[in-house]
């Protein structure tokens, strides 16, 4: 996906207050058609015009991939982020015309597994609603665990335990309640795959957890996507292109280079999917690596950097764009 890539305009139908913290949003076809097909764990990109700052914000699609006239997401405030989240909340009403992308999925099923376990904590859930339904409508096997700080910001559990009955497993911090996840993993039979979406901790203690266990590689999926983080402003030559562009403090370097009208990849725009990864010439300071894409040998190596999360502090930043 790129600068260039065909977006979807679409109205927005319909939004929901869901609690203090989120509101769900859906978006149907300008045209009146149907929305691409997708599959449980896709995401979209939805474009904002934020006061100038054009800002590409990727969300989870949670309705059910077999529903094909919209889609919807659920977006967390952040009030101390960058502004995307924030404007979704406050500007995006019922009839406002918006352009998204078409459906991209990094956090598939495994259609393959015996069993699919999913644990979730706080806005992770979105993924899985649409994955379910998915898993529901195939007659596959699955459980959730999803936990959440209380219960007035468990989005959706009320409704998805009416849905699924006992597949459906919850847990909220402020009461004590804790996944005992070294025996909800022994207790699985061969063949399960286990998927979580979460906070970063939170998934570092699940894989952890499963890998220490002896559970395969394949058999272990997850899903953080960061939100490009706020930083000093910096300059970055682009070398291709023969520019040289400002990056602001609430912008993402990505975001720099799009505006600039120079075309760059992108899928999740998070620092997950390796799609952004660009050549770094030459860096006359420090590389501040934010994405979980390159190992920590190619962070210590500075020869390359993910645009869409990663920042410069420093004298000269020379990339390959
Ligand atoms: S767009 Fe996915 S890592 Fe940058």
């Amino acid at each position: 996906m790129s600068v260039g890539a065909t977006k979807i305009p679409v109205v927005v139908t319909e939004v929901v207050e869901v609690n203090s913290l989120i509101k769900r949003f859906r978006f149907v076809r300008e045209d009146g058609g149907e929305m691409p097909g997708f599959s449980g764990g896709a995401h979209t990109v939805v474009e904002m015009d934020d006061g100038g700052t054009r800002r590409l914000n990727a969300y989870s699609l949670m309705s059910d991939p077999a529903e094909r006239s919209g889609y919807e997401i659920s977006v967390r405030r952040d009030d101390t982020g960058r502004g995307g989240s924030l404007f979704m909340h406050r500007h995006v009403k019922p009839g406002m015309r918006m352009l998204i992308s078409p459906p991209v999925n990094l956090f598939g099923l495994d259609l393959r597994a015996k069993k699919h376990l999913l644990i979730a904590g706080g806005i992770g859930i979105t993924p899985f609603i649409a994955q379910m339904a998915q898993l529901n409508a195939l007659g596959a096997r699955f459980e959730l665990h999803y936990a959440a700080r209380d219960r007035e910001l468990g989005a959706y559990m009320t409704e998805l335990s009416a849905r699924y009955g006992d597949r459906v497993h919850r847990y909220y911090d402020v009461e004590g309640q804790a996944i005992d996840l070294p025996a909800l993993l022994r207790g699985q039979p061969l063949g399960t795959h286990l998927y979580v979406c979460g906070p970063k901790g939170m998934i570092a203690w699940v894989l952890g957890t499963a890998g220490g266990m002896g559970w395969p590689k394949g058999a272990l999926h997850s899903e953080e996507f960061l939100a490009p983080p706020v930083g000093q402003p910096f300059t970055a030559e682009l070398a291709v292109s023969g520019i040289t562009i400002s990056v602001g403090a609430a912008q993402s370097l990505l975001e720099a280079i799009e505006a600039a009208g120079v075309e760059a990849p992108y899928l999740c725009r998070g620092g997950a999917c390796g799609q952004c990864e660009t050549r770094v010439l030459a860096a006359e300071g420090e590389l501040l690596h934010h994405d979980h894409w390159l190992t920590d040998e190619q962070k210590a190596a500075c020869g390359h950097i993910m645009p869409c999360v990663s920042r410069f502090k420093g004298a000269r930043l020379v990339i390959e764009r």
